[in-house]
């Protein structure tokens, strides 16, 4: 019985294969139209995915997983042609957006001609090219990279968002979030932690130097400061999760610190701590902006006498109670789940709780 189907499994196992490989090899679409908006169009040898179509177009749209599947962040609504949804998309698009066609842009193959809508935001984002100016260690395995923009020589961008970082002889990208003020326009700093095995990140820690010319594109993300808003501010970062709210603090900074600010950031021990003097000075400078760094495994010799237990554990005590407050959260998905639970039972509306998870 067993051997059966042994010998079904490894016959349907060549039979996927050869399909596979015909498709790629031997099916051709000939020529595609896609229709942007209703009214650019990209003529194309089919066979491709959208997202490949558009960046070979300097059509940008976010890719942080490089076209896996697994970031969700290729979002484009494709109004016809573009054949049903595929499983590995179905994780990132809810019900309701499925009847307005939303569709992962790097699981889309164009096989015919197909109209699509890119909101126009991303049609904003271009490709950057750019001067490694400085490189430092910030903690044992973070690192602060500052870029000077070549071309375009200045960008603008919101406090809070992310570009993506091409890395050198490959197509991959990976999303970094900015972390210097929008106001310094020619310059985008960086803040980058070094994940075991990674391709991104190990080519920043132990492969990129002063002075290489790199490629970004950007700026993307819809995690940004409101400034519409009067509302009090809670910011709770962890990790590189400093970097989108370095940048929203520096630009409030740049507007005097208009509204109450108060900074949860969330790390093992002191030397995962960065950036502090730059915020005891604005601490200084501004007694509305607080800033409460805590340490949930603090070492002796770190003589510690600050907050301590998980950052949330540390909201939940400091942050009073009271709808009239917004949440910028950015760090792991654990810490942002929990942050967000923590400020729904104070009072805070989840409508104005912005978070970036990584
Ligand atoms: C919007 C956004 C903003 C981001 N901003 C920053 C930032 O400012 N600074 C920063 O350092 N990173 C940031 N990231 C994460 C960054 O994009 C990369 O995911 C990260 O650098 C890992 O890429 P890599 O190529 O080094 O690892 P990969 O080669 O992609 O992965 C190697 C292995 O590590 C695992 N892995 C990937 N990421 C992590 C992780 N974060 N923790 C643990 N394991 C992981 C993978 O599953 C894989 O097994 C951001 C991500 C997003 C989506
Ligand atoms: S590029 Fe990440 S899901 Fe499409």
């Amino acid at each position: 019985m067993i051997l059966p189907l042994v010998i079904m499994n490894a016959i349907l196992l060549v039979i996927a294969i050869v399909l596979i490989i015909s498709e790629k090899y031997l099916v051709t679409y000939g020529e595609c139209k896609i229709t942007i908006n209703k009214e650019k169009i990209l003529a194309v040898q089919g066979g491709n995915t959208l997202l490949n179509y558009f960046a070979d177009n300097k059509i940008f749209v976010p890719s942080a997983c490089g076209g896996k599947a697994t970031c969700g962040y290729c979002k484009v609504e494709v109004l016809s042609g573009g054949g049903h949804i595929l499983p590995t998309e179905e994780v990132f698009i809810p019900r309701q957006d499925r009847i307005k066609g939303v569709r992962l842009a790097c699981q889309v193959k164009v096989k015919n001609d197909i109209d699509v809508l890119i909101s126009p935001d991303l049609l904003e984002a271009k490709e950057i090219k750019i001067t490694v100016f400085k490189i430092a260690d910030l903690t044992p395995d973070i690192k602060h990279v500052v870029l000077r923009l070549d071309d375009p020589p200045a960008i603008q961008f919101k406090p809070g968002q992310y570009v993506q970082f091409k890395i050198p002889e490959t197509d991959e990208f990976r999303a970094y979030s900015i972390a210097s003020s929008p106001l310094q326009r020619n310059i985008i700093e960086l803040v980058i932690r070094l994940v075991p095995g990674g391709l991104c990140s190990g080519y920043i820690h132990e492969v990129l130097d002063m002075y290489d010319h790199i490629t970004l594109t950007g700026p993307f993300g819809d995690f940004y400061l409101r400034e519409d808003s009067e509302r009090d501010i809670i910011c709770i970062g962890g990790g590189c999760g400093m970097a989108p709210i370095r940048s929203i603090l520096l630009y409030l900074k740049s507007k005097n610190m208009p509204r109450k600010v108060m900074y949860f950031f969330g790390a093992r021990s002191k030397r995962d701590l960065f950036f502090t003097e730059e915020l005891r000075e604005l601490e200084k400078q501004f007694p509305n902006f607080k800033y409460i760094p805590a340490l949930s495994e603090p070492k002796p010799q770190d003589n510690w006498d600050g907050e301590t237990g998980l950052i949330t554990q540390v909201v939940e005590r400091m942050v009073p109670e009271g709808p009239n407050q917004e949440g910028y959260l950015c760090g792991p998905p654990p810490m942002i789940d929990a942050s967000i639970k923590v400020l729904t039972k104070k009072g805070v509306h989840e409508m104005y709780i912005y978070y970036d998870k990584f």
